[in-house]
C-alpha cells in the first residue's frame, strides 16, 4: 500500500491534544501513518499552533463569509489535493454538511467523550456527570449525516467517581481518548472496518487492542 493510502487530514478547533496524540503515535511507531495535514476553523487553536510548530502543513480555513457548503467544499479540495485518506475530526467543533459526508463517505472519523448514543453534543462530559451515570467514556465512530450518529468503531468505557467535577472526570476521559483514536484509526486504515448498517465489524480485533498494551 502506498503511503498517500495512508495519509490523515485532521480537522480541529481548539486545544489540539487528540491531534497530539495521533502525533505521538505515528513518532512512536505505534500507528502506521502520516499527517498530511492540520486544518482549523479557528486561527487562535492551540492545535494550529501546535501543528506549524511541529512543521506540518497547517491550515487556517476561516468560516466568514461562506455558507456551510460552500466553506466545506473548500475543505474537501484542500483534502484532495494532498491525497488524504481519511478524515479525522478532533475537536473540529463544526458540523460538516452532507456534501463532505458524501465526498468522503466511511472515511472521515469522529471522536466524542461519551459513550454514545449517550450525550451527543456539546458538554458530553457535564451531561454525564448532571445525569448521574455511573460508567461514561468516550467513542470513536464514522461520521455520518447526523450529530454524533455515525456507526460506533470502538469505545472506553471511564467510571464516574463520587467526588468528580466535569474537569476531574473529562480528564480521565481524554487520557482513554489519546489511546482511542489512534486504535480506531489503525483499524480505518488497515481496512479491517466493515460497516453492516449501524455496525462496524473489525476483523481481528483482539490483534491489536492498544488499550491492552
Ligand atoms: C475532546 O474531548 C473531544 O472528544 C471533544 O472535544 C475535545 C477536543 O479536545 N469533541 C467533541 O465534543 C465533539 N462532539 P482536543 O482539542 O484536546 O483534542
Amino acid at each position: 500500500m502506498t503511503k498517500s493510502a495512508r495519509r490523515l487530514g485532521i480537522l480541529l478547533s481548539g486545544r489540539g491534544s487528540n491531534f497530539w496524540a495521533i502525533h505521538e503515535s505515528v513518532q512512536q511507531g505505534m500507528l502506521d501513518a502520516e499527517i498530511g495535514c492540520v486544518i482549523s476553523d479557528k486561527e487562535s487553536a492551540a492545535g494550529l499552533a501546535l501543528a506549524r510548530n511541529a512543521d506540518y502543513d497547517a491550515l487556517y480555513l476561516s468560516p466568514q463569509g461562506w455558507d456551510r457548503e460552500a466553506y466545506d467544499r473548500r475543505v474537501v479540495g484542500e483534502l484532495r489535493n494532498r491525497n488524504i485518506a481519511l478524515v479525522c475530526l478532533a475537536g473540529f467543533m463544526r458540523i460538516i454538511t452532507p456534501y463532505f459526508v458524501r465526498e468522503f463517505r466511511h472515511r472521515i472519523l469522529n471522536i466524542h467523550p461519551s459513550l454514545l448514543p449517550s450525550f451527543p453534543g456539546l458538554d458530553a462530559q457535564k451531561k454525564a456527570l448532571d445525569y448521574g451515570v455511573k460508567v461514561t467514556g468516550c467513542t470513536v465512530h464514522f461520521v455520518d449525516e447526523g450529530v454524533d450518529s455515525g456507526p460506533i468503531i470502538v469505545q472506553a468505557a471511564v467510571a464516574v467517581l463520587m467526588g468528580d467535577t466535569v474537569e476531574s472526570l473529562s480528564a480521565r476521559i481524554l487520557q482513554q481518548e489519546h489511546i482511542l483514536y489512534s486504535q480506531a484509526i489503525g483499524y480505518a486504515l488497515d481496512g479491517r472496518c466493515r460497516v453492516e448498517g449501524r455496525r462496524v465489524l473489525i476483523a481481528n480485533e483482539a490483534e491489536t487492542d492498544l488499550s491492552k498494551t
